[in-house]
């Protein structure tokens, strides 16, 4: 069945708005969820916060009043999602199991884009960082059983392996090499602009997670484990942004992200297995089909084109939550030393890429490597969930 969202009509804009009993929804119990449902929540919460900033970023550099009205009618409505979907994570979680779970979106949410790509460039991007945030994963794990004494298997349940990546100290580039080079707007596939926003939302709301919540811990390797990780994550963020083509309008943007947001919710409907959850899906589908709505008379108006010029005729197949596991394998085997150099990659370190490690880690050990160190002493050994058996390069398996 192909859904387009161009043609299904959503809850009226005045009838959107709930109130407290509505936004009050119940918490998933994390021992009993499917782990793929707290990536779903986690994933749209990148989305809704994501729509919200644009909202706002687009609101400052509007001069109508009527416009920015009708913008904050809309997002007011993007704020109240973001609550409702959010919220939905148990407040019995550690913000240690919620980052683990972060990084689990991120591999496996990467992971499918990056298999589904059809562009060699953008998928190339997706590859490569997918293995810096399986490598925080990893990272995590051991230090979530040094300082909470459980394992981390407890929260990706056996459907993403938690093993070494691309080691975490080599992801500190020099900030220029960060930048890709963007899609070409009219030429490229319309699947690769909702593929290219939604990791992108997803490693914003990650570095700002990392960035709020680091300072909250006592010990002092947590502390310092966020922030390294925290600023690959600004990293991240600066290499996915630049994937998309900025010669697109702010109408068009704006059309791009309520349609990528119609897509999201339709696919996390058509999958989700907790019914409570996925009523909310549902229910965010059809406000966003109209806020779709709205978005593309705000293009038609100001730009003087027509939505469908820009847009998929259809909705693409959908996004899943889905194991990765021997995809990541393969990568393993073929990217692990990938670094890159100015918008390309390369196997090789490089002088910029030298410069910027001798800088940060001044001859000495980062965070990232003494929390190995660390883990190793208390357990003589590292924490790692290899499901499919031994890892595939690593010189120390
Ligand atoms: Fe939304
Ligand atoms: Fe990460
Ligand atoms: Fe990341
Ligand atoms: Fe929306």
């Amino acid at each position: 069945m192909t859904f387009n969202p161009l043609e299904q009509r959503g809850i009226p804009l005045d009838r959107q708005l709930r109130s407290w009993r509505e936004l009050n929804v119940e918490p998933i119990d994390p021992d009993a969820a499917d782990p793929y449902t707290r990536c779903r929540i986690i994933a749209m919460n990148g989305i809704e916060t994501e729509a919200i900033f644009f909202g706002h970023h687009l609101a400052r550099n509007c001069d109508d009043v009527q416009v920015k009205q009708q913008l904050a009618r809309t997002r007011y409505i993007e704020a109240q999602q973001q609550k409702a979907v959010n919220w939905l994570l148990p407040g019995v979680s550690s913000v240690l199991e919620t980052t683990i779970a972060y990084e689990q979106v991120a591999v496996d949410l990467t992971a499918w884009v990056a298999r589904m790509e059809p562009d060699p460039y953008l998928k190339q991007a997706y590859e490569f960082g997918v293995l810096e945030d399986f490598d925080h994963l990893y990272r995590y794990a051991n230090l979530y059983e040094m300082i909470e004494h459980r394992k981390a298997e407890s929260i990706v349940d056996g459907l993403t392996e938690v093993m070494p990546g691309r080691p975490t100290p080599l992801h500190h580039r020099n900030p220029v090499d960060n930048v890709r080079e963007p899609y070409d707007r009219t030429s490229v596939n319309p699947l690769s602009k909702l593929h290219a926003l939604t990791i992108m939302a997803a490693e914003q709301q990650t570095m700002n997670f990392y960035m709020n919540t680091g300072p909250t811990y006592m010990e002092p390797i947590a502390r310092q484990l966020y922030q390294e990780i925290g600023l690959i994550e600004e990293e991240h963020v600066t290499h996915y942004e630049s994937l998309v083509d900025p010669g697109e309008t702010w109408w068009e943007q704006l059309v791009n992200h309520e349609y990528n947001e119609c897509y999201l919710y339709y696919s996390f409907m058509e999958q989700e297995s907790d019914p409570k959850v996925k009523a909310i899906w549902e229910l965010h589908l059809n406000m966003e089909l109209e806020h779709l709505r709205v978005a593309c008379d705000l293009m038609r108006r100001h730009d003087g084109r027509e939505p469908e010029e820009v847009l998929a005729p259809a909705l693409p197949n959908v996004l899943t939550f889905e194991p990765n596991k021997a995809y990541l394998r393969e990568l393993l085997e073929t990217q692990m030393d990938l670094t890159t150099l100015g918008t390309g990659y390369v196997r090789e370190a490089h002088e910029r890429f030298e410069q910027m490690q001798e800088r940060l880690h001044e001859g000495e050990a980062p965070p990232s490597d003494r929390v190995m160190a660390q883990h190793q002493e208390m357990f003589g050994r590292d924490y790692r969930e290899e499901t499919e058996g031994p890892h595939p390069v690593d010189p120390q398996r």
